[in-house]
């Protein structure tokens, strides 16, 4: 049987992080399923379509990786695509905690879907969407960070609100 894992984040935005992890998991699963949570934050800087349209085009020729949205129990999500997987990225001890967390409760509530952990490429440790939101915002450098799409909506995100000022 083909095994079907499921990527599940916020992605607000797409970070190379994420990229690594995704094409890491679709070189280990037959296919992997990028699951972008509905309503995570109240204000994301980047909407739910801007977020698939995005994911979508990074991947766009990489055939068994697909983008999808969800809301709900992530497990009953998994379960519906008949996924056996759960991949989450771990960058540091400081993200362990809450994996753990995540990973058991999750174990509790379906306990035939695994969450398997897969570190990133040493260099993008140390990146989070957070980060990236609050460094480029106040004018810091991204690029090698984030997707070359990702950036660019970000710097029109920036254009767009200067001039509303
Ligand atoms: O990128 P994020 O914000 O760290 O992703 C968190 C995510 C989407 C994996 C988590 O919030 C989630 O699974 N939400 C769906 C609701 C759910 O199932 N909650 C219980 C998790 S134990």
């Amino acid at each position: 049987m083909p095994t079907l894992a499921v990527y599940p984040g916020s992605f607000d935005p797409l970070t190379n992080g994420h990229v690594d992890i995704i094409l890491r998991g679709a070189r280990l699963f037959d296919r992997i399923i990028v699951a972008i949570l509905v309503n995570a934050e109240k204000a994301p800087l980047f909407s739910m379509e801007e977020r698939v349209e995005i994911t979508r085009a990074v991947f766009r020729t990489q055939a068994n990786v697909e983008v999808d949205t969800f809301d709900g129990l992530l497990v009953d999500y998994v379960a519906r695509r008949q996924a056996q997987v759960i991949v989450r990225g771990l960058r540091a001890v400081s993200d362990f905690e809450y994996e753990f967390q995540m990973a058991l409760m999750n174990q509790r509530l379906n306990g035939s879907i695994e969450t398997v952990f897969m570190m990133p490429a040493e260099q993008y440790t140390y990146i989070s969407s957070r980060l990236i939101k609050e460094v480029f915002s106040l004018g810091g450098r991204v690029n090698g960070l984030v997707p070359d799409m990702v950036e660019a909506r970000l710097r029109d995100k920036l254009a767009a609100h200067a001039g509303r000022k």
